[in-house]
Order: C-alpha cells, then structure tokens, then sequence
C-alpha cells in the first residue's frame, strides 16, 4: 500500500465557485456516478419506473436523497467494500410525474417515498487499479440490503428502552419500531458498523393538536405543531399507515430522533435504536476510542439554538476481529453516560455580534461537559433517565447547556482526538428576543456558519472539561467578518454554510456544505487544521446545481473521495416534468453518490 508522506499540505488547484449543472473536480482527478436514485440494490431489483413506483419496486432500489456514505473494507486487498448511505428524505415533485401535492399522492406512492428513505448497504469494486469503484453487478452479493421507513424493523436498547414513552399499540413492550426516518449524517465505529442519525422527524407526523396536556410540550420542543390537526408541510404518510397519526398514536413519534446503529457485515441482523445516546434531531454520531478504551460519541442537534452532545460508554472497546471482541464492541453504546455542552467564554472579550475578532485575537474559551444521565441514573431535577432520554433537549434547556448555530457532523479527528464542529448557519441568531452574538457563535444573523475546534482537556476524550475555538468563520474571504485562522485570506477559497465533516489519513479537515448563502453551488473543501498551512482551505469539487454536498468519505489509502449529492435540481418551481437539473443523466435529477480519484493515482488532495 501507498503510504502517505509529508506534511499533509493541499496542492490541488481550487475549483472555483460556479452555478454549473456538473459535477466539477480539479484538474488531474476525474469522477464517476456509483450509484443513483431507482438503481439496484437488492438483487433483482426492477428498473426505477417514475410511473410506476411502488413500495416493493423501491424496496429494492438504492433510496432518494443520499446524505452520509461510508466505505467499509471486506478483504484485505482493496478491492470490495461495502458501501453504506443514509437516504434523508424524498422530494415527491422531483419523482412523480404529475405531482401537485402530497395530498393528492396515490397511496402506493407514500408507500414508495417511504421505502425511498431509510439506508442502502452496497456491496462495490475497484476498477482496475484506480481509485474509482463501481458496484458489483452479479453474483450473490449477500450483503447488498434496503433499510427502509417502510418496513424494517429496529430493536430499542438503552435506559428508555420498554418505557411508557415509547409503547404503542402495535408494541405495547416499547422495545421494537418499524422503520428509520429522516436519516441525515452518520460515522462509521472502530468495530466496522455504521451509526445514523434520525434528524427532522417532526414533519412526518399530524395530529399533535390531539395529544395529552403532558405530551403536548414535550412534542413541541421537536417541532412538532401540537396546534393544528394537519401541519403545513405535511408529508401525510398517515394516509398509508396510521401510526403517522398521532391523534391515534401518541407515543409513535416518540420512537424516532435517535442514534442507529446498522451492522452492515450482519445482513439479516436487526439495525438497533440506542436510547443511552439521547433523542433530538440527530445530525449523526461519530465514535472515538479513548485513551482508557471507553468509547466517545460526539453528536449535534441540527436546530437553531440547539445544543453539542457526548456519549461515554460504561464498557471499554476490545480491540481485535476476534467474534468475541466484535460481539462485545457491540453493545457499548447500550449504556454510558450523556453530556451536553456549556461553552465559557473569556470575561474580557467583548462580541458585538459583526464577527469582528475579540481583543485577545480569537475567539475561543473554555467549557463543560454537563451529565444528564449516567445508566439508570438522571442527573436532571424532575426527569427520569428515560424523560432525559427520551426529552433530551428539555434537559438540554434546564441545565443551561449552550444555545448553538445549528451543530451539524461533529467529528473527532482520529490523528489528533481533537473535535471540528460544522455550525451550518441561524438565521435568527440575535435577531429580535432571540439569543445575542456570543463568542462560540460570533455573527448576528449568522448566513454563513462557521467550524469550532474543541480540545478535551489532558487530550482525553472522556474528560468533563475542554477548550475550544473557532478555526473558520465562513463567507467570502473579502468579507471581514470571515477568518481562516488567520491565513492569508486571498489565497482561501469562499465557503459557506458547512455542513459535513470528514478526514483524509494525515488529519486534514475536509467539509461539505448545504445552502451556499454565497449563490454559488454547494461543495467540498479541505484544509490542514495543523501547522502552518492551517486555515488554508481550498475548494475540491462543486456539485451540480440545487443540490448539496453530503458524505463526504476519504478512504483510508487517500484515494478516492465518495461524496453523495443530495437534491440534485431541488429548485422552487422545478418538477420531474421541468427538471431544473439534468444531473447525471441527461434526463432528470437522480441523487447519486460519486467518487472522485487522481488521475496519476496519487493521494487525493496532495
Ligand atoms: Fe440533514 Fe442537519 O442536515
Ligand atoms: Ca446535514
Ligand atoms: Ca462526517
Ligand atoms: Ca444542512
């Protein structure tokens, strides 16, 4: 195998920002669609039929809107791996010929955009000698599975498995859920399984205006509207299956906005939901081992003002592919204990909200892992552990744990341990009676979004307290309230809105992003976050236009870069008929992830 040498500088030339519908990468890489929207997973799988998608047919197709990928290897050659990719949501106009509105979907059409969400596992090649991959098209292919909204079921683990909150009528034990949703980003753990994050659950539910006195605040805190019978935006799956109804179940939404975690190498095995890892609008988790073997997840809730999370484990990792070993790693995020984050900033630094930098020359401080629950026991006043659980961010809200700018991946750095935070962007950030500029989210009306570097104190990822401090601060670099940790601003490329973040062998930090407040195409950068060339962050590819940049995923030799392009076309006005996106092609928009390789076979990026 390569090894990688040097210094982990950048030496690609940046792709400059355009409004392109195409796929672009440097000069001296090239790209491929692995796979898109409608193509097979499961083998057999009938040809995507925009007139004719059903639950069955999509089933077995690789889903809509892909949002995390991973890469996990399945010999020690490089050449098989299996591909695993979340599918967040669906965009019914961009797939059904004659939509007008989710009202008047065919019932077998819910059907299909609820088997369009969920998680595909794919079983992919190398090509020859390059860094490109392609999925393995006959044979058995025994891993190959569709994860669905539909129909999959999950077991429930952890202190709030079994409790009141999650029993339904159709499971009165609280421990089993049908289907995952709304399944955004995610992180691969050190015993080779995947964990996913069920993020904006709220919209698939109606009825909330239906509830007890009890539940109703409980509910509204996730944004479900407990005012009306039928939300607008609605995506009305009640219509196919009635638990969408709260009116009639309660609890059901209870049971979804929590941490999955997939066993890709166990093909009939069932995906779990951990109740230990807290229940919000999960981003996604990112699993390191600490210095004393527990393990640590870092985790964001994805909404204006929410809050910055960790997860210790109680049992220590085993190192080691012994089934032993494996069978143990995979109950350590069954029971551990759950923090939430308190930013400290330094009493002298004044922040008036224009993203001017602090007198001390950075913004930056020091904070706290506050414990909400440790196993069984609540460490909240007035909460159970299953309430905390369950409710996380009202425990987030009594403990005063820090309003934040929409955390999104937040993911330890392997090389260093130290954690990168992609704070997407607010809107409402000191705007009107919200909450004012403060040094961790520096910008009124933040557009653009910035990254935070959090450093656990004795570099222990276990420990209760941590430094932190803003690397990037977004925008266009001739914007002065940008910073690029203090590189020199005309050699940095514009960024806006991060989203996703990922590292390449060497440490350098690589992030997608969603939403450039700049006009230009979403996505994918990378800069060094050590040595002198940090902050230097440069542009690596740009997708086509309407959507944004997922993943991503460097594979472990550096090179190749799987990046999933989510909602390719997604464009107000535009429908399958009047596409606004012909990506990849030709016709009408297909999600896809791609990857990207050097043409030299050389490391990416260097
Ligand atoms: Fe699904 Fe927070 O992005
Ligand atoms: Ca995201
Ligand atoms: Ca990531
Ligand atoms: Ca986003």
């Amino acid at each position: 195998a390569r090894q990688r040498t040097g210094n982990g500088a950048l030496t690609f030339r940046a792709v400059p920002p355009n409004k392109l519908d195409t796929f672009v990468v440097p000069n001296g890489y090239d790209h491929a669609v692995v796979i898109r929207w409608g193509d097979e997973v499961v083998p057999g799988a009938p040809e995507l039929d925009v007139r004719h998608q059903t639950g069955a047919s999509q089933s077995k197709q690789f889903g809509y809107n892909n949002d995390f990928v991973g890469v996990l290897p399945l010999d020690r050659r490089g050449r098989r791996a299996l591909l695993v990719v979340n599918h967040e949501y669906t965009n019914e106009d961009l797939m059904f010929p004659g939509f007008t509105s989710q009202d008047a979907l065919t019932v077998e059409q819910v059907r299909a955009a609820m088997a369009a969400h969920g998680l595909s596992v794919v079983e992919i090649e190398r090509v020859g000698d390059t860094g490109r991959w392609q999925p393995v098209a006959r044979g058995a292919r025994p891993y190959n599975r569709r994860i669905t909204a539909l129909a999959t079921k999950f077991d429930v683990t952890g202190p709030a498995a079994g409790s009141a909150w999650l029993r339904t009528a159709a499971d009165p034990s609280g421990r089993t859920v049908v289907g995952t949703l709304n399944n955004c980003a995610g992180g691969i753990t050190p015993w080779g399984t995947v964990l996913s994050g069920e993020e904006n659950f709220n919209q698939y539910f109606v009825g909330g205006d239906a509830v007890s006195e009890e539940l109703r605040p409980k509910l509204a805190r996730y944004g479900i509207d407990t005012a009306k019978r039928y939300p607008s935006g609605s995506r009305k799956w009640e219509r196919a299956d009635e638990r969408f109804d709260l009116a009639r179940h309660p609890n059901e939404a209870n049971r979804h906005g929590w941490i999955v975690e997939v066993d890709p190498f166990d093909p009939d095995g069932r995906p779990r939901k951990h109740t230990a890892l807290g229940r919000f609008k999960h981003e996604g988790a990112n699993v390191i081992v600490a210095k004393d073997g527990h393990v640590v997840a870092y985790m964001g809730d994805d909404e204006r003002f929410d809050y910055l999370y960790k997860f210790v484990s109680d049992k220590k990792y085993l190192k080691g592919n012994s089934w032993h070993a494996r069978r143990h790693n995979l109950t350590l995020l069954e029971s551990g204990t759950l923090y939430v984050a308190k930013l400290e900033y330094t009493s002298t630094d004044e922040v008036d909200g224009s993203g001017k930098l602090p007198t001390d020359g950075a913004f930056d401080g020091r904070g706290r892992w506050i414990k909400l629950v440790s196993g069984n026991r609540s460490y909240v006043d007035g909460m159970t552990a299953a309430d905390v659980l369950t409710f996380t961010r009202l425990a987030g809200d009594k403990v005063g744990a820090t309003k934040m700018d929409r955390p999104e991946d937040v993911e330890p750095s392997l090389a260093t341990g130290k954690v990168y935070v992609a704070l997407t962007n607010n809107s409402n950030r000191g705007v009107g009676s919200n909450p004012k500029a403060d040094e961790a989210n520096p910008r009124t009306a933040n557009k653009h979004g910035h990254v935070l570097e959090l450093v656990e104190d004795r570099g222990d990822n276990t420990a209760e307290t941590f430094a932190w401090s803003l690397p990037i601060v977004c925008g266009d670099p001739t914007d002065p309230s940008t910073y690029f940790a203090g590189y020199d601003k005309t050699k940095v490329s514009p960024i806006s809105c991060p989203d996703n973040v990922a590292f390449d062998s060497v440490g350098n930090l690589w992030i997608s992003t969603d939403g450039n407040a700049l006009g230009s195409n979403d996505g994918l950068f990378a800069t060094p976050v050590e040595g002198p060339e940090r902050g230097h962050l440069k542009q690596f590819l740009t997708v086509p236009l309407g959507a944004e940049a997922c993943g991503p995923f460097i594979t472990t030799d550096d090179r190749s870069v799987f990046v999933a392009v989510q909602h390719p076309g997604e464009i107000s006005g535009a429908s399958i008929e009047n596409p606004a996106s012909n990506w990849p092609d030709g016709d009408f928009a297909k999600p896809g992830v791609v990857v990207t390789w050097r043409l030299d076979g050389g490391h990416i990026g260097a």
